[in-house]
């Protein structure tokens, strides 16, 4: 199946707010964390079938610190302290992947700010199951 892109301002936010101040964002905005650790975008994104996808977080950082993030996949932790370095600018997005084992139907991924300064600015998460394959004989 096709890359999906799930949008940070239609999901599920907790100490942060859906703005769209700064441009070069997909959808309507982003997500900007609260500056407090904590805080978190969490997205349901389903699965035809169980196995690995590669997650795509789109995001921007225009301070010089690191903004890390915890990677969570239906509760789990997969990716800790993801680093979400300085963009140069809140106008310059980037991305970053994590790989993940999702199960068939619908998983939840997190990602969740793990210091004081909160997480970067979130645009979207891309899910790519492409490289996920039927088991074979059917
Ligand atoms: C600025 C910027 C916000 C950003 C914030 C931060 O206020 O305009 O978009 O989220 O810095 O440091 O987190």
């Amino acid at each position: 199946a096709a890359p999906v892109t799930h949008e940070a301002e239609t999901a599920t936010v907790s100490q942060g707010a859906a703005e769209s101040n700064h441009t070069g964002f997909t959808g309507t905005g982003f997500v900007n964390y609260d500056n407090t650790a904590g805080g978190y975008v969490q997205w349901n994104v389903d699965a035809a079938q169980a196995g690995t996808a590669t997650l795509t977080l789109r995001y921007a950082n225009g301070s010089t610190t690191n903004r890390p993030m915890d990677i969570a996949v239906n509760g789990a932790v997969t990716s800790s302290g993801k680093a979400f370095a300085g963009t140069g600018a809140w106008t310059t997005w980037a991305t970053t992947t994590v790989t993940a084992n999702l199960k068939a139907g619908t998983n939840t991924i997190r990602a969740t700010a793990t210091t004081a300064n909160g997480g970067p600015n979130v645009d979207h998460l891309k899910v790519d199951t492409a490289t996920t394959q039927p088991p074979t004989g059917t």
